[in-house]
Order: structure tokens, then C-alpha cells, then sequence
């Protein structure tokens, strides 16, 4: 596998950086995860507009414009054997020694990867997934995709030992997000989301949605939205690029509804998929 480092593309056992490195040893960068379909990046300019977004919230230089990212990536997926895939960039503050304060002068490392895009079968949507609730306590630049992701590995484990799929956020007694995906709400019809905040990462799959309800003459609010409703749901969704639309049908233990994927969830998930069939072949 091919992957990319600091101006070259190289096999994956040759790609070596220090050990000095500001990601290794703070956790000092950020990344972005594309979805890429039939070797066609899912809304690239979105991703590295929130790649932007990002460098700027950790004063981190971008170190290629919009041309510069779209033709390494271009050629990167170019190099793989396989058409649908999970590709990972990340830019740290570089190579330094140890000292919290930004190094002077130094480049950032720039690494991309790409894996096999595995995204949930029909029978998998179809069954839907377990959740289980939890404090949010992440820092309050969570809009910033950081790979510091210490809370959120910590959160999302809590899910995974309850032999569940994602771990819902409340803060203050709201909703924020899941430790790896964004949570939508359906109640008598309508679908509900948070509004993007420093407390919860803008998801790309988010924004997908929210203009294919719009699109479609779905009733959707974005919100605020209480834990009360959270558990009162009629619906309850998790999105991200890898999981899509996926519907949470167990909260706590609780049924959440009816205790399957609701119709609302169903008909998204389908126009999710039509949406994206269009989008990789214009
Ligand atoms: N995570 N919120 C958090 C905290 C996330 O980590 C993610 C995605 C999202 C959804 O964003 P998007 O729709 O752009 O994928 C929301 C990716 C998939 C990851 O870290 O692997």
C-alpha cells in the first residue's frame, strides 16, 4: 500500500517519521477523513475546507492550497488497488524538541493514508445499532478535528464494553455528539440536530443530511436539543463518513421507539445512497 509523507509517496513499512514528532508527543495536529467511492472523492473541497478550518483553530500554516491537496490526493488514491476507500490525512506541528511552545521554522509533517472503505452492509442498516449515554468531557474546541482524541477513545470504549456501537454525548444536559459520529433526533416526524459550536464537530455526512431534508421537504430544526428528548426520541441516528446514516435502535438499554430503524432513517439512508451515486457520477 502507497501511502503519502512529506512530498513523496512510498510504501506504507518505508514511511518513517521521528519520534521527536509534535503528533507523537503531544498529540500537536489534526486530520480529516475522506470518504472516497469508486476511487472518487466524496466532497473534497468540503473536507479540506474543514482541514482549514482545523489548521487555523491550532494557528498551524496550511501547507498546500485547495489545487495543491486535491492533486497529492488525486494521485494517492490513483496508487491504490481498490475503488472505495477510507483515506486519512493528518499535518502536525512537525519535528521539534520537546517544548509546549511552537517550534520556530519547523515544517509541518504531513502523512495521508488510504484503507479498504468499509461501510455498514444492508443487513447491518437494517438491524441498526446499540448506543449507550455518556458526560461529554471533551475539551470546548471540539469543532477543531483534532488527533488528540484521548476523551473520545475513552468515551467510545465505554460503548464498546457495553457491547454497543457508539457512545451518545450530553453536556449540561444537551446533546452534543457521538465520540465518533454526529446524533440526529426524529420526534412526531421531525428530524432535530444540534447546532454546529465549539461542542461538537460539524460532520461533512451532517451537512449531507441536512440539505436532503431540506431538499426533500423533510421537516428538520436545528437546536438545541435536551436529554429529555434524547431519550424520548422516536428515532435516533448516528452519521459520519464511514457509518452514513445508521440508526441507534437501543439507548441505555432502552428501546428507542419502536425499538428497530424508523422510517424516517430508512428513507435517509436511501437518499444518502441516491445522493451519493449522483455525486460520483457527475
Ligand atoms: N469521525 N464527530 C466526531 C467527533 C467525529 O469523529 C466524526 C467523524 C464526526 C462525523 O464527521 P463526518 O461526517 O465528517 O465523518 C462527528 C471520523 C469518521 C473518524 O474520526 O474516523
Amino acid at each position: 500500500m502507497s501511502v503519502y509523507l512529506n512530498g513523496q509517496f512510498l510504501p506504507l513499512a518505508d514511511a518513517k517519521i521521528s519520534v521527536l514528532d509534535r503528533g507523537f508527543v503531544f498529540g500537536d495536529g489534526v486530520y480529516e477523513l475522506v470518504p472516497v467511492y469508486s476511487k472518487k472523492p466524496f466532497r473534497l473541497e468540503e473536507h479540506l475546507r474543514r482541514l482549514q478550518g482545523s489548521l487555523d483553530g491550532i494557528r498551524l500554516a496550511n501547507p498546500h492550497d485547495m489545487v495543491g491537496w486535491r492533486d497529492l490526493i488525486l494521485k494517492l488514491i490513483a496508487l491504490q488497488d481498490f475503488a472505495d476507500q477510507s483515506l486519512y490525512i493528518q499535518v502536525t506541528r512537525g519535528v521539534a524538541p520537546r517544548d509546549h511552545a511552537f517550534p520556530k521554522g519547523v515544517p509541518p509533517t504531513v502523512f495521508m493514508f488510504v484503507q479498504p472503505l468499509v461501510t455498514a452492509t444492508p443487513e447491518q442498516k437494517a438491524a441498526g445499532v446499540c448506543a449507550v449515554t455518556a458526560t461529554d468531557n471533551r475539551w470546548l474546541r471540539c469543532n477543531i478535528k483534532a488527533i488528540s482524541l484521548l476523551a473520545n477513545i475513552l468515551l467510545r470504549q465505554q460503548a464498546v464494553d457495553a457491547g454497543c456501537a457508539e457512545t451518545v454525548m450530553l453536556r449540561d444536559g444537551f446533546l452534543t455528539e457521538g465520540a465518533a459520529s454526529n446524533i440526529f433526533v426524529v420526534k412526531d416526524g421531525v428530524l432535530r440536530a444540534p447546532p454546529p459550536s465549539n461542542l461538537m464537530l460539524t460532520g461533512i455526512t451532517y451537512d449531507v443530511v441536512l440539505e436532503l431534508a431540506a431538499a426533500h421537504g423533510i421537516p428538520h430544526e436545528v437546536r438545541a436539543i435536551s436529554e429529555a428528548e434524547v431519550r424520548d426520541a422516536d428515532e435516533l441516528w448516528m452519521t459520519s463518513s464511514t457509518k452514513e446514516v445508521m440508526a441507534i435502535v437501543q439507548l441505555d438499554g432502552e428501546p428507542v421507539g419502536a425499538g428497530v430503524p424508523g422510517p424516517l432513517a430508512q428513507r435517509m439512508e436511501a437518499l444518502y445512497q441516491t445522493f451519493k451515486q449522483q455525486v460520483m457520477r457527475a
